[in-house]
């Protein structure tokens, strides 16, 4: 500073200097000012050329490339082979595929299948069984035939069966011969049985969960995950998805903006990272019949929630023909629709005391979310039978929701968007509602054989059992342009995915595949 001082007095003494002083700081003004003018031109330019290319899409955009993405690759990476298909099982699973794979193979692609290699969802129903060994298999099986109700026992034996009938059985006639010999226990039931929380007992006792809050009981197993205590719902931890920075800052947009969309279905199925569901569902609230046991053991049941452990087979109503007749199909194309959400159905999902708050009924829940948003334009929906519940309690419902009449089984056609919930279990009217020309919207918590193979955002638009971003998720579907054309393609990518991955043979095909698992179970001295 010292050095500069001299200097400085003198510009400040001189005219001469005075004057250059001056003119320098004109000109270093007007050349801030010339810049910031031109990024301002700039900015106004550039930008509207920019937004076009790299502005971040619509969260709903942006879910349904993922997933699309996601269901292509999962469409074109299936084997083609026997070997290939042995190959990859062994990659999947390190082990050894079970006695009678490669004819199982050769089966599927006789018929077909779009799906040789995918087929997790028969290793996470099975896993839990890994650890206890054929002996304790064998005496929890005996245990639950003693106790259990509303249990059927199968025995396979020399390419014959001791029970038939079944939808399952029906369906697997004609390949028990390439069956080994087993014994496995069919629930009879719609609602899911196995609760396997506790994994130690051996002795099987079933208990009556029915008509009073089971939460408590169906996340007791949540507790003793690594984490300890329940998970928190916004970790994205999960998920191939949405993992990468560019997602995180496209999807904090989304939160200010927008309610949240659903992401993953393995994230909000998942009863342990969701404590809001508690008081939101049937099931956990009052259910009308559930008679489960803590303890595990291997039972075949059509459908169940994350926490449970039953081991899951396609639900009867797929395998029934009348649920997807022929004389039953959509007349309509999607465009000669009506542009609103359609749904009619009974309160079914608890049942409804006068000790439990109805509204927690899911089916309620969304009439009432509808009736709060009083939107004509966008929704069709009404409660046409109350069933299970006090006569009080029904009374309320049909004071709340009014009583329109029931609905014949096409009238969903006449809409372009149709609601699908579960009741007391999986919804058996999802299939035919994939065929239609309809684009189905879906909430569920049941976990069902097809989940490795519908797609979300690509077969169906998902609801979050919140409800919370409905309004907007029909809004943006039925108002024309770009949602009006994904609708119309869901529609049909749901229609033809039907006819190509869920015919009767699909389920034959995982059938056939799980039986074989199953029975690798009881081999002893096995590898894994
Ligand atoms: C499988 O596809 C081939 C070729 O499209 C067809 O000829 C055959 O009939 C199909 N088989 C079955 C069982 O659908
Ligand atoms: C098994 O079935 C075959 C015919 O399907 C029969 O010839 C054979 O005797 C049977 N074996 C036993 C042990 O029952
Ligand atoms: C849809 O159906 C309507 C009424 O039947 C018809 O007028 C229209 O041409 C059809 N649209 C397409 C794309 O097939
Ligand atoms: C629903 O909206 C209509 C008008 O659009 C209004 O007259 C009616 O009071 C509203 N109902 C409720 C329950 O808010």
């Amino acid at each position: 500073m010292k050095m500069h001082l001299p200097l400085w007095r003198w510009s400040l003494r001189s005219p001469a200097a005075k004057a250059i002083m001056v003119m320098v700081l004109f000109l270093i003004f007007f050349h801030i000012f010339r810049l910031r003018e031109f990024r301002n031109l700039s900015l106004n330019k550039i930008p509207s050329v920019d937004s076009s290319t790299s502005a971040p899409k619509h969260p709903i955009d942006q879910l349904i490339y993922e997933h699309r993405l996601r269901y292509e690759e999962l469409v074109k990476r299936q084997s083609r082979s026997p070997e290939e298909a042995i190959a990859n099982y062994k990659i999947r699973y390190r082990r050894n595929p079970p006695t009678g794979f490669a004819d199982w193979v050769q089966y599927a692609l006789q018929q077909n299948s779009t799906i040789i290699d995918d087929f997790d969802t028969i290793e996470k129903v099975l896993a839990p069984f890994r650890q206890l060994g054929p002996k304790r298999l064998k005496s929890r099986i005996e245990s639950a035939r003693r106790t259990g109700s509303r249990l059927q026992t199968v025995s396979i034996k020399n390419g014959t069966s001791s029970v038939e009938g079944s939808p399952m059985l029906n369906s697997l006639k004609h390949l028990l011969t390439k069956l080994p010999d087993m014994t496995f226990l069919l629930n009879e039931l719609d609602e899911p049985r196995v609760i396997g929380s506790d994994s130690d007992k051996d002795d099987i006792i079933f208990r009556d969960y029915g008509r009073k809050p089971s939460w408590e009981q169906l996340t007791a197993s949540c507790k003793k995950t690594d984490s300890g205590g329940l998970k928190i719902r916004r970790s994205k931890d999960s998920d191939p998805p949405n993992e990468d920075q560019g997602d995180k800052t496209s999807l904090e947009v989304q939160q200010d903006q927008e309610p949240r969309f659903l992401e993953s279905t393995s994230q909000s199925l998942d009863l342990c990272l969701n404590p809001s569901y508690q008081d939101q569902y049937g099931m956990f609230t009052s259910p009308c019949t559930f008679l489960a046991t803590e303890g595990l053991v291997p039972i075949f049941s059509v459908a169940r929630v994350s926490t449970m452990r039953d081991i899951l087979i396609p639900g009867h109503d797929y395998h029934d023909a009348s649920f997807l007749s022929n004389d039953d199909l959509d007349p309509l194309n999607f465009t000669s629709k009506d542009n609103k959400l359609y749904w009619r159905g009974s309160n079914t999902g608890t049942y409804a005391s006068s000790q439990m708050k109805w509204e927690t009924n899911h089916r309620a829940r969304f009439l009432l979310k509808v009736q709060n948003i009083n939107k004509t334009d966008l929704f069709d929906v009404g409660m046409t039978a109350y069933i299970q519940c006090d006569w009080t309690v029904c009374e309320a419902m049909r004071e709340a929701f009014g009583l329109p009449p029931r609905a014949g089984k096409g009238d969903s056609y006449k809409y372009k968007f149709v609601m699908d919930m579960d009741g007391n279990g999986y919804s058996g009217r999802f299939y035919r509602l994939l065929r239609s020309n309809s684009v189905v919207f879906k909430q569920t918590l049941v976990e069902q054989w097809h989940d490795d193979r519908v797609f979300p955002w690509v077969h169906y638009v998902p609801v979050t059992i919140g409800l919370d971003e409905i309004e907007h998720l029909v809004k943006y579907f039925s108002s024309g342009g770009q949602g009006a054309r994904q609708a119309e393609e869901i529609a049909a990518e749901s229609t033809s995915w039907m006819k190509a991955a869920l015919r009767p043979v699909d389920m034959t095909i995982y059938e056939y595949r799980l039986l074989l698992e199953y029975a690798s179970l009881f081999d002893s001295g096995d590898t894994s």
